[in-house]
């Protein structure tokens, strides 16, 4: 069994909480998603990139990006891609990925108004202690036109699967999680945060009227995570 080093945040989201939450779960961060997603994180990762779209020569914000697995999908595409987390243990432990990284909160970027041609938040803006506030954030960080893919875990669309869904988040998925994360309490916290986060629509709505226009949403997996793709007013 791995051993338990930490700490769990509560619905609150405190910042420090969550960030020394994630500093708990950092050294087997990416070991822990891929077994609980039953593999289904290396999926959602590439769609993300393919609905971002990054090009050769632009400048891309991976913010929330932990470990920086997120932003070395990006960086397939040629772009420059940055890595923004406030969790030092989570950066530390991507450290060999050897991309650019940046400690930063997500309420307080630490970049100046409009650089970024594309951001992108994956698993990330559910943690955030005042989401559309980050979104806000982002916008600032990102020229107008610029693009935004915001990849989160979500409802499942058909019945059956959301019940069978929330089941393994509530009853198995801190079971296995004991069982393979350096931080197992912290996956009590994630089936938690997933059930309190917005559906679809919902977030939609928020992203819009966080400065963002033309949102479109994208079901992976059934609707287990989604992809929100929206263009910086
Ligand atoms: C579930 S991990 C996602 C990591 C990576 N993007 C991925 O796809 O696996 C969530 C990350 O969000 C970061 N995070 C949460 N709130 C944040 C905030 N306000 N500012 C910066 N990073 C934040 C955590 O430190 C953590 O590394």
């Amino acid at each position: 069994m791995a051993k338990n080093s930490g700490s769990r945040a509560s619905l609150e989201k405190d910042p420090h909480d969550v960030a020394a939450m994630f500093d708990g779960v950092a050294r087997r961060y990416d070991i822990t998603n891929t077994v609980i997603s039953l593999g289904q994180d290396k999926i959602w990762r590439r769609a993300t990139r393919k609905a971002l779209a990054p090009k050769a020569g632009e400048r891309v914000l991976d913010l929330a990006a932990g470990t920086g697995v997120s932003t070395v999908e990006l960086e397939k595409s040629g772009a420059w891609c940055v890595a923004a987390d406030f969790s030092l243990g989570m950066l530390k432990a991507g450290l060999s990925r050897n991309v650019p990284m940046v400690a930063g909160d997500a309420m307080h970027l630490p970049f100046a108004d409009q650089v970024f041609d594309a951001a992108t938040i994956s698993f990330g803006l559910r943690n955030v202690s005042d989401f559309d506030a980050g979104l806000r954030e982002i916008a600032r960080v990102t020229r107008p036109g610029g693009r935004l893919v915001v990849c989160e875990f979500s409802t499942p669309v058909f019945k059956p699967m959301r019940i069978a869904y929330m089941e393994y988040l509530m009853k198995a998925l801190p079971r296995v999680a004991r069982s393979v994360s350096s931080n197992p309490d912290a996956y009590v916290y994630l089936a938690e945060s997933i059930r309190a986060w917005p559906a679809q629509f919902e977030l939609a709505k928020r992203i819009e009227a966080a400065g963002w226009r033309d949102v479109t949403v994208r079901n992976l997996s059934g609707g287990i995570v989604a992809l929100h793709s929206a263009v910086r007013v």
